[in-house]
């Protein structure tokens, strides 16, 4: 059933679709609470109590997961959590901090950098060896201590969607139990664990913007550049919502820190190139809408996602996409749904082949 595209035209379409019960398989059994996160790695999770660094490695989609994760573990958890790309990781020089713990993120988990990386990692300091991944038999999962496994299902699109958005989930999962294991308190945990019950709904919400985002994507067919914009875990996302723009529909696509703007984009910034903004309600979106009037008062076409909260309208210059109100941790999760649905139709109005994108790999297994 999994390998069929059924009333799908792609796979990538149908996987999108597939979120919310994606989602929902990778919170099984694991949303109980105290008790549950504890017996996350059996006896071994008690480690995590030592935990004082941690550090994440993985490539294309998985890494901007990981970075995600790097701003939750260090509000949440209260550790510092360091991200970086396999392919830079394997071949520098690095100092592996007191009680770090070595976290890999991979769909495949046979990623030669990632696999690498580990395999060096092996050799060095780390508390323990944790793979964030989709493939229980993976060379990842059998090389790793300990494995925290997403359960999408088979991955067919060589676009990551379905598996970004479980590793997401799952990498929540882990920064509470972290959290939990440093001293989250029992009521900020539960409300934690609500908040995630929630989320293949609220998936399921982002979707039914599939009629209006198609429309939209006519604005973007004939563009040759596009930036994508965001502040705090929506910067991540909107280095994701690049990644696919570039991969499926082969224009050039740049994510950028909002508050960077000033520091070199704004200087691209014209009627030629749409600006995508990811602008949920939170603490960073005043500083966000003033980024905003920067693109519009330099003659710049904005598309911004926002919730009701964030008070944006339609006007010259600015469209907003309406999206629901999330809970702040849910965030990118969410917000990561409309940017897939963009970039896959821009594809289709382009023609190119959106499964098998030219030059690229779904597991790219040599270096
Ligand atoms: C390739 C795929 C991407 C994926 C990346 C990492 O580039 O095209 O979709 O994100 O590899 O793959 P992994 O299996 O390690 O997550």
């Amino acid at each position: 059933e999994d390998a069929e595209k059924g009333e799908y035209r792609h796979f990538m379409l149908k996987e999108i679709f597939e979120q919310p019960l994606a989602l929902q398989r990778t919170l099984e059994g694991r949303l109980g609470g105290a008790e549950d996160l504890a017996q996350m790695f059996g006896e071994r999770t008690a480690m995590l109590r030592d935990v004082q660094c941690v550090q994440i490695i993985a490539c294309g989609t998985s890494y901007h997961a990981g970075a995600v994760a790097r701003y939750w573990i260090e509000a949440l958890a209260g550790v510092p959590c360091q991200v970086e790309v396999a392919s830079e990781f394997r071949y520098r020089a690095h100092v592996v901090p007191e009680k770090t713990l070595f976290v890999t993120i991979s769909q495949s988990g046979e990623t030669a950098d990632t696999l690498a990386a580990l395999r060096a990692a092996t050799h060095a300091h780390y508390l323990a060896h944790l793979a964030v991944c989709n493939v229980p038999s993976s060379s990842l999962v059998r090389e790793s201590e300990l494995a925290l496994l997403t359960r999408a299902g088979p991955e067919i699109g060589v676009a990551s969607t379905k598996a970004f958005t479980t590793q997401l989930a799952a990498l929540r999962l882990l920064v509470l139990a972290l959290a939990h294991a440093r001293g989250l308190g029992e009521a900020a945990l539960s409300q934690h664990l609500e908040e995630l019950r929630q989320l293949p709904n609220l998936v399921e919400k982002a979707l039914q913007m599939d009629a209006a985002i198609q429309t939209l994507a006519e604005d973007f067919v004939e563009k040759q550049h596009t930036l994508f914009l965001g502040r705090g875990t929506q910067y991540p996302v909107a280095m994701e919502g690049a990644l696919k723009l570039k991969e499926i529909s082969y224009i050039h696509a740049e994510a950028y820190p909002a508050g960077e703007l000033k520091h070199g984009p704004l200087a691209l910034v014209d009627k030629d190139m749409p600006v995508v903004a990811v602008a949920p309600r939170d603490d960073l979106l005043e500083k966000l809408k003033s980024n905003l009037q920067e693109v519009r008062a330099r003659g710049g076409e904005l598309y911004v996602f926002a919730d009701q909260q964030a008070e944006l309208q339609d006007e010259a210059g600015m469209r907003v996409l309406a999206m629901p109100t999330v809970p702040e941790s849910l965030i990118p999760i969410v917000y990561s749904v409309p940017l897939q649905l963009l970039s896959y139709h821009v594809a289709v109005l382009r023609g190119t082949d959106v499964d098998q994108p030219r030059n690229l790999a779904k597991s790219v297994t040599v270096e």
